[in-house]
């Protein structure tokens, strides 16, 4: 008897969908197979197809908060706004943020996710009572100040101390210093003593945009991830978000120091950033798995919308039409993001975690379903999603996020928004 038995569903296991039955037991998958299983909760998935959760490996996941505030703006103009109220943000803003942004992930078969933000205990908080899994890491900005960098680093550590492992494992901490352009080389070396130290990992945005790649090049004399690699901070620990003004040299030093890149197809677009070399990075061997961004430059954590953008955007940029392929895509949004961050999970194996979606196979936009997973590449919207298990605990059952209280979100949500766009006001 297992805690929980997922019976008859149409599975994908390896590269291939098949009707197996999975059984779980505790937080990990412990049977994939034909055999009749039974289970404390059966739930039956003949109309279903079960796949592994969606790992959304780069967001900012308070800016729920923001979304829509600021639109169609220049970038410099539009970071001159969303900066401006940030630093209004309070933790109750963070907190409730937090929740909305996790609903909308659990929604939408997202199972996992890896953020960097501030007044991180209050998402620590959130994900805790919501049953997902993620990844945390404190934003740092040292931007060359000695002092503040101490500082920066003593609260990221802090951070990783409290929070590690906590909720039985579901929350991994990290180091997320910000950027290289907003982040000495000297900062930037002290986050990588330290993160050996504590065995963690490393979260940075880098060579996001063109501007941010001739600064760092003006500046150094080097393009952002050589400069990196030179200053000998690159390793398998480390995990970039963007990657997308890189050049041929750079590929190669990712996939040699075992760098893991986060695609952000909607952010890149909307900031009119630039199409990342996915398909380069790929063939180079790069562990490259996907992310939505924060919700102020996307603006949602809809995992769908990225699987297709990130198939579409190499067809167009390369002209090749089988540049990034339905299966490989799927796996940058699922297994990648498990691998990058070392966590078990994003496979329908035995022993993996059961991070595990049910999607409904009759949803009228996979008909007919000729190959599903053309269907959930190519024409998922994330309405489909019908049942989220994070380790090893149902969290959303036909549709029902039974963690959270929506309509408890849809008012604390917009009553914290109001005080805050409040306080924006001029005076007098
Ligand atoms: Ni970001």
């Amino acid at each position: 008897m297992y805690d929980i038995s997922i019976k008859g569903g149409l599975c994908l296991v390896g590269d291939e969908f098949t009707r197996a039955n999975i059984g779980i037991q505790g937080n990990r998958i412990a049977y994939v197979g034909r055999e009749d299983i039974r289970g404390e909760v059966e739930i039956m998935a003949d109309k279903k197809l079960v796949v592994p959760g969606l790992f959304n490996a780069h967001t900012h996941l308070a800016m729920t908060v923001l979304r829509g505030y600021v639109e169609d703006m220049p970038l410099m103009e539009w970071l001159r706004r969303v900066w401006e109220i940030e630093a209004r943000l309070t933790p109750k803003d963070i907190y409730w943020g937090s929740i909305l942004g996790i609903l909308e992930m659990i929604k939408t078969g997202t199972t996992a996710f890896s953020d960097m933000y501030f007044h991180m205990d209050e998402v620590a908080r959130a994900v805790g009572e919501s049953g997902m899994r993620a990844v945390l890491s404190y934003g740092m900005i040292e931007k060359g100040d000695e002092e503040k960098g101490r500082n920066e680093l003593e609260t990221g550590t802090e951070f990783i101390k409290e929070w590690d492992g906590a909720f039985s494992g579901r929350i991994k901490a990290v180091f997320g210093p910000h950027a290289p352009y907003t982040c000495s080389p000297g900062f930037l070396m002290k986050v990588k003593e330290r993160a050996e130290e504590l065995d963690t990992l490393i979260h940075i945005h880098v060579a996001e945009t063109k501007h941010e790649f001739e600064e760092i090049k003006q500046k150094y004399g080097k393009t952002p991830v050589k400069f990196l690699d030179d200053m000998g901070f690159l390793s398998k620990r480390v995990i970039i978000a963007h990657a997308v003004w890189v050049e041929n040299e750079e590929i190669r030093i990712l996939k040699k120091r075992g760098v893991s890149v986060v695609h952000n197809p909607v952010s890149n677009l909307k900031l009119a950033s630039g199409i990342a070399r996915v398909r380069e990075m790929l063939r180079a061997g790069v562990n490259v798995c996907l992310g939505t961004d924060g919700a102020a430059s996307n603006n949602t954590y809809n995992m769908f919308e990225e699987i297709k953008l990130a198939s579409l955007l190499q067809k167009v940029a390369t002209t090749r039409a089988d540049a990034l392929k339905a299966a490989d895509v799927l796996k940058m949004a699922t297994r990648n993001g498990y691998v990058a961050y070392g966590i078990e999970g994003g496979e329908l194996k035995e022993g993996m975690l059961a991070d595990i979606i049910l999607l409904d196979a009759k949803s009228f936009n996979y008909l007919p379903l000729y190959n599903p997973l053309y269907s959930i590449v190519y024409a998922g919207y994330g309405c489909e999603v019908t049942h989220v298990i994070v380790d090893g605990e149902l969290i959303m059952d036909d549709r029902n996020v039974l963690t959270i209280d929506e309509e408890k979100v849809v008012d604390r949500v917009e009553s914290t928004v109001s005080d805050l766009i409040e306080g924006l006001r001029p005076r007098g």
